[in-house]
């Protein structure tokens, strides 16, 4: 199983975030292959592993209660990037709690489907911790969220393995 964990990091709350994802997914799935692309590093991205990947899922920070404008960016431009078909799931760092960071979920997560993505948003339907449309990290309080980011990949990890891996 290939996940791809995408995001956007100017200063580095995202990309930690980015992190405590992949730690969550391997602890479900330790024979997953997971790659973090930051799109502010051309380098970093790996078009072919992202192309083979079950599920990719986004890391944005909140610019201006929305997606950051290089995520939207990349919804916008980058067709050599196959979407359809995968499992998208999305998280945010941001400021402030009304800051706008759940409006900037929603909005990738739309961009997702539209390229033919199933969203998984982790919800609250299963249970506690409640995830509602993805986990959001305030710049002072990465660290207390870690867990509940690792939380949010195990999940994401369970159900592209149920519904998205070929067995
Ligand atoms: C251009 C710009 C706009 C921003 N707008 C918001 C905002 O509307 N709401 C908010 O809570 N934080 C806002 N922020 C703060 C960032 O979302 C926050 O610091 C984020 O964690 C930065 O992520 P990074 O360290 O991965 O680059 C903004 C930051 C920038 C640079």
């Amino acid at each position: 199983m290939k996940i791809t964990i995408l995001y956007y990091s100017e200063t580095g709350n995202t990309e930690k975030m980015a992190m405590f994802v992949k730690e969550g997914i391997l602890s479900q799935a330790p024979e997953a292959e997971v790659e973090l692309m930051n799109l502010k590093d051309e380098d970093s991205m790996n078009v072919e592993f992202l192309n083979a990947s079950e599920a990719v899922v986004f890391g944005t920070p909140c610019y201006v209660a929305n997606l950051c404008w290089q995520m939207k960016k990349f919804f916008d431009t980058r067709w050599d990037c196959k979407l359809a078909d995968k499992l998208a799931a999305c998280f945010a760092t941001a400021n402030c709690m009304w800051g706008g960071a759940d409006i900037a979920i929603q909005t990738v997560l739309q961009h997702a489907m539209t390229r033919g993505m199933f969203s998984y948003a982790s919800g609250a339907g299963n249970g506690r911790p409640f995830i509602h449309l993805g986990p959001i990290a305030l710049r002072d309080e990465l660290e207390e969220k870690a867990d509940l980011f690792r939380i949010f990949g195990r999940r994401v990890a369970e159900k592209t393995e149920k519904y998205f891996v070929k067995h």
